[in-house]
């Protein structure tokens, strides 16, 4: 079955559309630089105007959709959204986004449906210990699987360590673009993240997506800790495909229950 997902960067808004059963990625991406300051209007605005486009480039009126959002998503209400402008606080995403595009609209955290992509096709397929799925771009992202199930809204990047909080400000492949660090001193940075998160979590692999991945081999080298570590096989695209996955499957996200 076929579905749109898409994933709210902290930079882009991407949309494709994706094959549910085979974890294809099946057209053509659609990229729309994130509004700022990330108002719910302007927001559900680029939303509805990739939802449009690939509606219209399918044929398709009810091509189900995905959303994957930066921050905290709890039974459709947001919990946090450090990237996006403060008005998200508590709203009800599912619901500004499904009036903008007009059907209903699966929304999780972006790092748990980057999760759902490896766990299902990627490079954490079938795997039945405990997973861990970093992403690593504007903020830190993070999704716990334990037998392949997700523990939706782990936020392993609002941690603090060695008094730098939250850890993403430190940490995050932002800081790299933005700072003169080198590719050995950042993974120096992220190598003492990783051990932390491994010492606390004893996860039996981690998936390192995000931005970063695309650089994979530039500072995977440096890196040294007592866990698996694999790149996420979709790379930045993950997420969008998670989002697809979710959109027909929302049992996934395990976020059924009342709060
Ligand atoms: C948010 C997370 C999100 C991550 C990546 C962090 O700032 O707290 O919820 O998954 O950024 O977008």
């Amino acid at each position: 079955m076929l579905a749109l997902g898409v994933d709210i960067g902290g930079s882009g808004m991407k949309g494709n559309v994706v094959n549910t059963a085979t974890g294809e990625i099946l057209s053509k991406r659609l990229r729309i630089p994130t509004p700022r300051p990330g108002t719910i209007p302007e927001v559900a605005e680029v939303l509805a105007e990739i939802v449009g486009h690939f509606r219209t480039e399918w044929g398709d009126p009810s091509l189900p959709v995905g959303c994957g959002f930066p921050g905290v998503v709890k039974a459709g209400i947001v919990g946090s959204a450090t990237h996006l402008d403060k008005m998200w606080l508590g709203a009800d995403v599912v619901t500004a986004f499904s009036e903008a595009v007009g059907s209903t609209v699966t929304v999780l955290n972006d790092a748990d449906a980057a999760g759902l992509a490896e766990i299902a096709f990627g490079s954490a397929q079938g795997h039945r210990g405990s997973v861990l799925m970093i992403t690593l771009g504007t903020g830190i992202g993070s999704g716990m699987f334990r037998e392949g199930r997700l523990v939706p809204n782990f936020e392993l990047g609002m941690l603090e360590l060695d008094g730098h909080h939250p850890i993403e400000d430190r940490v995050a492949y932002r800081i790299y673009k933005q700072s003169s660090l080198s590719w050995k001193k950042w993974a120096r940075r992220l190598n003492r993240y990783l051990d932390h998160i491994g010492s606390l979590f004893a996860p039996d692999l981690i998936v390192i997506g995000g931005g970063a991945v695309n650089k994979w081999s530039k500072f995977s080298r440096h890196l040294d800790v007592p866990v698996a570590l694999k790149p996420a096989r979709f790379g930045n695209h993950a997420g969008l495909l998670g989002a697809g996955l979710a959109a027909v499957k929302p049992e996934l996200v395990g976020d059924a229950y009342p709060v």
